[in-house]
């Protein structure tokens, strides 16, 4: 109650208080919450829930970085995971060079302020950047002194070794000097706000255009985008990927918050997790150019191998989404957002331009080489579509496209050859949960091959330890065949389901591969081993369903817990 009124500004009225709703737009309010009930509905969208639904849905937080929020304002102390003091030394180290971007940022910002910063000043504003948007992104400016910023670090009690360790600051026999030296600054944050780093653009011309801090223990560029720790909370229900600082700067400014960049670098593997966190559907707005397009068709395969939707949106005749937003303005963007193709239509569009279309020769490779593509979208009914609209828009007759298709299809081309498709994304996603599961697995043959492990291990797992269903269906049932009889029957297990998949999956986990080592010690070792693994599956799968906190204090001890456990058989 006291955190949503936070949000959103709520009137009595009765039991319960209304405001309008966050979730969707509207004018008269219709989203409600009830201080008894500790909950919020709105009767409009329906959206509803708690206050730790709340803030994941409104700031876009995982549920555990709700609770960390929900406690810190609280000033509850959560009980920490216990971390070795080698851990603890690399996060207090982290920590540290966070303070120093932060110091850093603020400097700047000081900087651009001050009457030395005028010129950086005044090439924002004339970029058509407002004084809002420079406080939201606190930008700021670095001086022509050599070392001011130096300086002032070392003001602040910053040893050499640390500020060399930021990458502001390059410290040698030579000299002392600061990267960054007479340029518009932005500050780059991660996805909770911490200053990471920066990149910094000349006044004008010059080169290198942009500047950019090192690599360092707290920024990774492949692994934050620039943007995010706002684009995060912007519920539009979609990312705009865009080249630039500045683009994703003008497009916020024009309400255009959804926007990222990444960070002078290629798109990664590791972005393309980031943004699936975010999001399932993201649109490409990069630059109108060659470069441009290149970028696009490198970023696609990775982005839908992370089970992303792409559409790749065009803003020609202008170059970025800076240049377009000035010149035809925010409505013209969104008419181009609603025009985005699905990135398989725009690999078409690419491919075409490769092939004198006039040509019969030249086009009829084009079009052997529209069916290989096609060809290689895994489900039917996807292929089914795009062959039709690829067909319409490159005037072919569909049948005949379609048999092109399937010659491909049939020729030894594999379905799914790794990198395209929708289902690869997925696909990698099953092997991944079986993997997880292994450990469960295991330990279910171990039990079956030897019941009398049950006696040992009933102390130390139960049912509740296996999360996936049919594990846990499974494991229901030995547990409660041994309390009851102190014997077990594997083969009812096959009962329990009907299909006959599913039973030949219930043969196959229970028939795990083993390797069970001989040696007494070795076998307590690694059974140990293997609870201990199990144990942590489950205890992280409640940690994350858990809504209360007492039991999410209650689940992080029992993790601390784990490292000392010690089974003997
Ligand atoms: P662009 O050259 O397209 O610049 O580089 P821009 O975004 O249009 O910048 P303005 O509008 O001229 O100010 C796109 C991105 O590539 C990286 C930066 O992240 C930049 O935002 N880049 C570019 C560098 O890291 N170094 C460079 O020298 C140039
Ligand atoms: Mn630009």
């Amino acid at each position: 109650m006291d955190v949503i009124s936070g949000y959103v500004p709520l009137k009595r009225k009765g039991n319960s208080y209304f405001g309008c709703c966050p979730f969707h737009n509207e004018k008269t309010p219709s989203f409600s919450v009830s201080r008894d009930r500790q909950m919020y509905y709105c009767f409009g969208c329906g959206a509803g829930g708690n206050v730790y639904t709340f803030l994941m849905e409104y700031e876009n937080l995982s549920f555990q970085e709700a609770i960390r929020t929900l406690a810190e304002r609280a000033g509850v102390e959560l009980p920490k995971e216990e971390i070795s003091a080698e851990e603890k030394r690399a996060g207090d180290y982290r920590a540290m060079l966070r303070e120093i971007n932060r110091e850093a940022a603020r400097y700047f910002y000081g900087v651009l302020k001050s009457p030395r910063g005028k010129r950086g000043y005044d090439y924002l504003i004339r970029r058509g950047i407002t004084p809002e948007t420079i406080v939201q992104f606190g930008l700021g400016f670095s001086d022509i002194y050599r070392d001011d910023l130096y300086r002032y670090l070392k003001q602040k009690k910053y040893t050499d070794q640390q500020i060399k360790d930021s990458g502001l600051v390059t410290i040698e026999e030579k000299g002392i000097h600061d990267k960054f030296w007479n340029r518009v600054m932005y500050p780059i944050f991660d996805v909770n706000n911490r200053v990471i780093g920066f990149g910094g653009r000349v006044l004008g011309e010059g080169t290198p255009k942009y500047l950019n801090s090192p690599e360092t223990a707290v920024f990774d560029k492949s692994r934050n985008l620039y943007g995010l720790n706002r684009a995060r909370s912007s519920r539009k229900g979609n990312l705009i990927i865009c080249e630039g600082y500045m683009d994703v700067i003008a497009m916020h400014q024009a309400g255009f918050t959804n926007a990222v960049a990444s960070l002078g670098t290629a798109l990664t593997e590791p972005h393309a997790a980031l943004l699936r966190r975010y999001t399932q559907d993201v649109i490409l707005a990069y630059d109108s150019d060659g470069a441009g397009v290149r970028a696009a068709l490198r970023a696609i395969p990775i982005l839908k191998r992370a089970g992303l939707s792409v559409r790749v949106l065009d803003m020609q005749p202008y170059k970025d989404p800076d240049e377009f937003m000035k010149q035809l303005g925010k409505d013209e963007f969104e008419q181009r957002i609603r025009k985005a193709v699905s990135s398989f239509m725009y690999e078409a569009q690419k491919l075409a331009d490769e092939y004198d279309q006039n040509d019969p020769e030249s086009r009829t490779s084009f079009q052997h080489a529209l069916a290989k593509k096609l060809a290689g979208i895994p489900e039917k009914l996807e292929r089914d579509n795009y062959t039709e609209a690829v067909a319409n828009q490159y005037q072919m007759a569909v049948r005949d496209l379609e048999k092109l298709v399937n010659v491909y299809g049939s020729a030894g081309v594999p379905q799914t050859p790794s990198g395209r498709g929708a289902g690869e994304g997925r696909r990698q996603k099953e092997r991944k949960e079986e993997g997880k599961n292994m450990p469960q697995r295991i330990l279910l043959t171990w039990m079956v091959h030897e019941p009398s492990l049950f006696e040992t291990l009933r102390e130390y797992v139960g049912p509740e330890d296996f999360m996936e269903p049919a594990d846990h269906k499974i494991a229901e049932m030995l547990f409660r065949q041994y309390e009851q009889s102190g014997q077990i029957e594997p083969a009812m297990a096959m009962d329990l389901f009907s299909e006959l998949e599913e039973q030949k999956n219930v043969a196959a986990i229970l028939n795990t591969k083993l390797d069970v080592p001989v040696l007494p010690e070795d076998r307590s070792k690694a059974l140990t081993d293997i609870v201990r693994k199990v144990k942590l599956a489950g205890i992280e799968a409640r940690l994350s369903q858990s809504t209360d906190i007492a039991k999410w204090q209650e689940l992080i001890k029992e993790k601390a817990n784990l490292q000392k456990l010690h089974i003997f058989v």
